[in-house]
């Protein structure tokens, strides 16, 4: 009998599409994926450390499947991902784990899981110049059929001061281009209507064979042209970045999505120097001027980081004067968290009481409310072309589906079914859904 292997994945969109691939490289290695935590052979976590209650969440999920194991000798427990990477000798250490695993060492696995003993956990925590994945064909494990993550690169070459990203996993490197587009047409003919592409900063995706070289923009053409009823979305862009070139590219396309991810992380100039983001307000806003010019419908999101070391009242004023100025459909907020090992960590004092940064939080919190619930008003009237997700939520008589912007659309059910395209009209909405007939 196959043995069964439970992921719970924690973190960004590029840890849910790792998940994917440790499924296709343990299936290999005998195991099937199952949801139920209860008749796992492997229970393991995929982890983020992105910010400190990240890795307090994965510490109580690690107590709870200990608690498991006491009940069930025999099953292996393992974390792997960003936390592993970044805590490795600590997690070892407190000998509650037999498996510690990094991003870029998951080939290593069927091997590791064979060598694990009793008294003798594994380790594998290496990190790749050139680890990609490109050849293995992750196993979906979204619940829709309709929409799939593909990651393009990984790794990161910025080093802004406050992120352990770089720290956890290693350097940036290109995929394939190939091998995306290949991954691509193989889930348009399961079918799949969108994917995303993946990336920390896919701005800087540069793939050089002894033939070509493809950028960001190249590949989103060649991703573009397998057919124009797949969507393609993409994440993140990286204001610095994102060029002239991949905004006219989006506009050309009409299956590529009209919505931008865009973190900007602060308002002020002063800021953004310190937390080393290489670029400054007026560099964001001409960006942002940029993408609407050529595409004035196109949906904008951000995220915002309050209270980073130094920054005072005017800074926060700064954040939020840039917030009102660009209007952003939803934002990603967070209260500055320091991170061992960083820029930030080594060189700067996180000297803004955790009560201030929580009241400018709450500022930008409020502030990014109000705004969405205009971006999304604005919507009334128009007629948005939606690709059918499902039944929604809230209420199953009903459907709900993205428009190109990512505003997420609910209508009645009709005859539309999952995976097809449709038009509505938007009549009323949330600052988080539009409701359309
Ligand atoms: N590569 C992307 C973001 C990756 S992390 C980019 O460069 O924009 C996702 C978000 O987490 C970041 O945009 C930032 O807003 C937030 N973040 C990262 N480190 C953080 C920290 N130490 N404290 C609080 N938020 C942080
Ligand atoms: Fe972190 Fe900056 Fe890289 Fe984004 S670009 S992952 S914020 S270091
Ligand atoms: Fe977290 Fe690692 Fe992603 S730290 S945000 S899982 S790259």
């Amino acid at each position: 009998m196959k043995k069964k292997a439970y992921i719970e994945t924690y973190g960004c969109q590029m840890n849910v599409n790792d998940t994917e691939v440790i499924f296709s490289i343990l299936e290999g290695a005998g195991y099937e994926r199952t949801e139920e935590m209860d008749q796992a052979d492997l229970v393991m976590a995929n982890t983020c450390s992105i910010r400190d209650n990240a890795e307090q969440r994965i510490w109580g999920r690690i107590e709870v499947f200990n608690q498991l194991r006491s009940r069930r000798p025999g099953l292996v427990v393992g974390i792997v991902g960003c936390m592993a990477e970044r805590l490795k000798d600590k997690l070892l250490d407190t000998r509650k784990v037999d498996l510690v695993v990094g991003p870029d060492a998951y080939r290593s696995l069927p091997r590791l899981l064979e060598a694990i003993a009793p008294g003798s956990p594994q380790i594998d925590v290496l990190l790749s110049r050139d680890e990609t994945y490109a050849d293995i064909t992750p196993v979906r494990t979204d619940k829709n059929g309709i929409s799939a993550f593909i990651s393009i690169m990984r790794g990161c070459n910025n080093v802004c001061s406050y992120c352990v990203v770089p720290y956890t996993r290693g350097a940036e490197r290109s995929r394939d281009a190939h091998s995306i587009v290949r991954e691509a047409c193989d889930v348009y003919q399961k079918g799949y209507k969108e994917v995303t592409l993946l990336g920390q900063n896919v701005d800087s995706y540069l793939w050089k064979s002894e033939t070509e070289t493809v950028n960001f923009a190249n590949l989103l053409e060649r991703v573009a042209a397998i057919a124009p009823d797949l969507r393609v979305r993409f994440a993140t862009s990286h204001p610095k970045d994102i060029s002239d070139e991949v905004i006219y590219t989006m506009a050309a396309h009409p299956n590529i999505c009209k919505h931008i991810h865009l973190p900007v992380q602060s308002g002020s100039s002063r800021m953004l120097d310190i937390m080393r983001r290489k670029y400054d307000r007026e560099w964001y806003l001409e960006r942002v001027a940029k993408i609407r010019e050529v595409m004035p419908d196109c949906g904008l999101t951000t995220d915002v980081i309050a209270g980073f070391c130094s920054e005072t009242p005017q800074d926060h004023q700064d954040t939020l004067t840039l917030m009102e100025a660009v209007g952003f459909d939803w934002a990603f907020m967070f209260a500055y968290s320091d991170r061992p090992g960083t820029l930030a960590n080594r060189t700067m004092k996180d000297d803004v009481p955790a009560e201030e940064k929580n009241r400018r939080l709450n500022e930008i919190i409020e502030l990014q409310n109000r705004k969405s619930l205009e971006r999304y008003r604005a919507q009334i009237g128009r007629t948005l072309e939606v690709l059918v997700e499902g039944p929604s939520k809230r209420d199953p008589a009903m459907l709900c589906g993205r428009a190109s912007n990512n505003m997420m659309c609910v209508f009645p059910a009709a005859s539309r079914s999952k995976g097809s395209y449709t038009q509505v009209v938007v009549k009323d909405c949330t600052s988080a859904t539009l409701i359309c007939e």
